[in-house]
């Protein structure tokens, strides 16, 4: 989004550079807009590797007590809520070297979903503890081992129910 307005401040600039004739002031005008919005571009907030792991640690937490409860329309969210932030961390966080292992989750994912689409007990917790698995040796192989995830013994609120509604 930004970077298009970028891009449009840059071709009106152009195009205004083509035209030739009295243009100094709108070159001007385009060059501190351009420069403006580079800056804003800079300024952006982005959010941090660590914090959109700290959002998948959550719904790593939520995921397992909405299987457990088979609650398989609330699991079906929690993973896919996992998968967008896995997807926002390859938009935002390219420049981190650990972004290219992201893909490494990709078959316990696929072998949770597969679990949750059949709604089977059995295959959810036995692809929980495989996501949890994958979620760890990527740890390990960025060396963030001491960052150790294991499946929850509580919910993590109480102020949000896991079972089916009644
Ligand atoms: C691509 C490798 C990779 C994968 C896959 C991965 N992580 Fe992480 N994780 C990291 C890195 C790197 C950090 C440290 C981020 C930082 O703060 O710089 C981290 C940090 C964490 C933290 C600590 C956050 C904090 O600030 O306290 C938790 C919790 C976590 N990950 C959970 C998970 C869970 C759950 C999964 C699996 C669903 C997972 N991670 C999969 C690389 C990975």
């Amino acid at each position: 989004m930004k970077k298009s307005l970028v891009f449009l401040a840059l071709a009106a600039f152009l195009a205004m550079s083509a035209c030739g004739g009295n243009q100094t002031a709108e070159v001007k005008a385009l060059q501190s807009r351009v420069a403006d919005l580079e800056k804003q571009l800079a300024d952006t907030y982005k959010p941090g590797f660590g914090e959109f792991m700290s959002g998948i640690q959550v719904h790593h937490a939520k995921l397992w007590f909405a299987g457990l409860n088979q609650n398989w329309d609330l699991a079906d969210f929690e993973v896919h809520e996992i998968m967008e932030a896995l997807e926002n961390i390859q938009k935002y966080q390219t420049e981190r070297k650990e972004t290219a292992l992201i893909p490494s989750l990709d078959p316990a994912l696929k072998t949770m979903n597969d679990a949750i689409q059949k709604q089977d007990l059995a295959a959810f917790k036995s692809s929980y503890e495989l996501l949890t698995t994958a979620c760890n040796n990527c740890h390990r192989d960025v060396h963030y081992e001491f960052n150790q995830v294991k499946t929850p013994d509580q919910p993590p609120f109480s102020n949000q129910a896991f079972q089916i509604r009644k």
